[in-house]
Order: structure tokens, then C-alpha cells, then sequence
């Protein structure tokens, strides 16, 4: 009876363990799906130049449609053309786990838009600004393009634009 017993624990035991190490497997199967990015159409474009930001800790990589890199391997940016994208794709910074010296992209902080249409935009120096929700591009509403073009007033010169092409 008693040996019975033990083995009717023994069983359920082993059979509450196993669930157990069910949801452990499932949970580490499921973590890195939830937290990879979906990027948008910029993953295909070229690239203008890239920048550090040290106050914030993060890494941009700042891209171009093909209008864009079209017009600045012209050096015809003073206006860009009508149909640019800009898109500056933002990471936090980290050390490489192999080489602490190497600053390089750790997680996604989002990427944000400037799209060129003179006659639309016309109101923010022909700008519209954006930003990308998973693959989507998505317009600022009114309040946060106010911030957005007033931060980049400094540049007016340089039709409102910070980053000087790298790669021309
Ligand atoms: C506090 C100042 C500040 C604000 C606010 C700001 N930017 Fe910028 N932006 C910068 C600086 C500085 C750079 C260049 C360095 C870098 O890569 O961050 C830049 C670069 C960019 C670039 C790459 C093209 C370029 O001008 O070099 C895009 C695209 C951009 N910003 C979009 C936006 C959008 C969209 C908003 C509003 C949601 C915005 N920015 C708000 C300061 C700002």
C-alpha cells in the first residue's frame, strides 16, 4: 500500500515538473519574437551618414529614399528635392560583449521621418515630419511638428537638415 503510495507522488511529481519546464521552454521561445523590431521601408535605403548622440546614448543611422542619395551625391540639397525621405534610425548605445571597447546598437528606440513636398509642407520650410510605427510611416500631428521644425530652425541654412552626407 504504502509503496503505492510513493509511487502515485513519484508520478505526479515527475508530471508537475514537466509542465513546469513546458512553460520555461515556451517562455524563452517567445521572448526574443516579442521584442524584435519591425523596421520600415528604410531597411532598403542607402545610407547619408551615421551619428552618436552622447547626451541621449544612442547610435542613428541616418538614411535616404533614392531621391535623397540621388540628390546628395549631386550635391543638390540646398533645396533637397521634392519626393525625399530622410529617415534617422535610432538604437541605445552598448558595449560589444566581446570587445567593451565597440559602441555598438543595442535595443531599438524607434525611427523618425522628413518628408519633402514644398507646396504641402510648405508652412515647415517644405518638411513634413514622421515617424515609422513597426513598418508603418506615420505623420506627426501638429503640436509635435511644431517641436520638431523648431529644433531644427539652427540649420535653416542647411535647409533645416542636420546631418552632411558622408557618402556622397
Ligand atoms: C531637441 C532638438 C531636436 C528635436 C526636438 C528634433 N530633432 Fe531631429 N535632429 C536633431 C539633431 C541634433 C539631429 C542630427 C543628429 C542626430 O542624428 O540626432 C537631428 C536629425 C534628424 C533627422 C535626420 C536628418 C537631419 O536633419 O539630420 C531626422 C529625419 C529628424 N531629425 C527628424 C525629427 C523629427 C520627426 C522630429 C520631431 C518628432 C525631430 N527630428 C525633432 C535635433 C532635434
Amino acid at each position: 500500500m504504502k509503496k503505492m503510495r510513493n509511487l502515485k507522488l513519484r508520478f505526479s511529481l515527475t508530471v508537475m515538473l514537466l509542465a513546469l519546464s513546458a512553460t520555461a521552454v515556451a517562455e524563452t521561445k517567445t521572448a526574443p519574437a516579442a521584442a524584435k523590431p519591425s523596421h520600415g521601408e528604410y531597411k532598403d535605403w542607402r545610407l547619408l551618414s551615421v551619428s552618436h548622440r552622447t547626451e541621449k546614448e544612442t547610435l542613428r543611422a541616418i538614411l535616404g529614399n533614392d531621391t535623397a542619395i540621388e540628390a546628395a551625391r549631386k550635391d543638390q540639397t540646398k533645396p533637397w528635392p521634392d519626393g525625399t525621405v530622410l529617415a534617422k534610425v535610432v538604437w541605445k548605445e552598448r558595449a560589444h560583449p566581446n570587445w567593451p571597447q565597440a559602441i555598438v546598437p543595442g535595443e531599438f528606440a524607434g525611427a523618425e521621418a522628413m518628408i519633402k513636398d514644398s507646396k504641402k509642407y510648405a508652412a515647415t520650410g517644405g518638411w513634413g515630419f514622421a515617424h515609422w510605427d513597426g513598418s508603418k510611416l506615420v505623420m506627426h500631428e501638429e503640436a509635435k511638428v511644431k517641436e520638431c521644425f523648431a529644433c531644427h530652425m539652427p540649420m535653416k541654412d542647411n535647409d533645416y537638415v542636420y546631418t552632411f552626407s558622408a557618402l556622397q
